[in-house]
């Protein structure tokens, strides 16, 4: 079962993660980081950069990988994968580039890109704290409904819930590609620590599915529960369809000082 963290915005969610991963960075300077894009990690990697501005730290030797990136956009587009990890993660922390790591979307290697990047991972020596997000489709990473629990790094097609989810990146639905390379379940799964947020009325389902339903690959966020150590941080309205938030509270609440998230 997930630790289930429940907050009242998304700055106190963008904290507690900074907060986990600078703790990580205190122990091991080259920790492995699993980079989630969209909206949902942005206050956690702004709190990052600026705690570590503030703090003098150097995130040079700070290893990254990221869950996913669409398949067909060309080079440079702003909306891949690569460019938004650069924008929103590499620069502003000021990581080495040659360190961060997004599987390709090229249409002319795809068909190896899953292996090479699982390669990539186990030569690193595995994630140690991989951020998501969680899709209203249930999803992590790109593996949509249907995906096995096992999966590893390779291409899926994207529902036609997540295209129109996404379409408010690009100019239109039309401009969203059909396939996406993501970590599989199985990848994350290796992960040592997850660590997922979700904020909004809108994730309140897939919420509730993902800690509370069957472990399925109809949802396959389910698959956290299989997990040692994740950690769900959610806001209020994304909190709204969980049946036991009086114990989440309680047990957040009596947390014992020494144990961080
Ligand atoms: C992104 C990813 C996706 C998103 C999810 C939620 O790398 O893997 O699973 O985390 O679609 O997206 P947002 O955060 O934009 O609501």
């Amino acid at each position: 079962m997930p630790e289930v963290i429940i907050v009242p915005d998304q700055e106190t969610a963008g904290n507690l993660v900074a907060g986990a991963i600078l703790d990580l960075l205190g122990r091991k300077s080259d920790a492995v980081l699993g980079l989630a894009t969209g909206s949902t990690p942005l206050p956690a990697y702004r709190t990052l950069a600026s705690r570590a501005a503030a703090d003098g730290l150097d995130l040079s030797r700070v290893r990254g990988f990221a869950l996913d990136e669409y398949v067909g956009l060309p080079e440079g587009h702003p909306q891949s994968y690569k460019s938004v990890i650069r924008t929103e993660v590499t620069v502003p922390l000021n990581l080495t580039p040659s360190l961060v790591h997004v599987p390709s979307g090229d249409p002319e290697t795809i068909q190896t890109a899953g292996d090479d990047f699982e390669q990539a991972i186990t030569d690193a020596g595995g994630i140690d704290l991989q951020l998501l997000g969680i899709g209203t489709v249930g999803h992590i990473g790109f593996n949509e409904p249907g995906s096995s629990l096992s999966s590893l790094t390779r291409v899926k097609t994207l529902t036609m819930q997540t295209r129109r989810d996404n379409a408010r990146f690009f100019g239109s639905l039309d401009e969203v590609p059909t396939q996406a390379i993501t970590q599989g379940l199985g990848t994350i799964l290796r992960s040592r620590h997850l660590v997922l947020m979700a904020f909004g009325e809108g994730k309140a389902g897939a919420i509730a599915g993902a800690v509370e339903g069957p472990v399925s690959a109809a949802l396959p966020a389910s698959v956290i529960q299989l997990h040692q150590r994740a950690t769900v941080i959610v806001d209020e309205d994304a909190a709204s369809r969980l049946a036991h938030t009086e114990y989440y509270r309680y047990a957040w609440a009596n947390k014992p000082s020494w144990q961080s998230i």
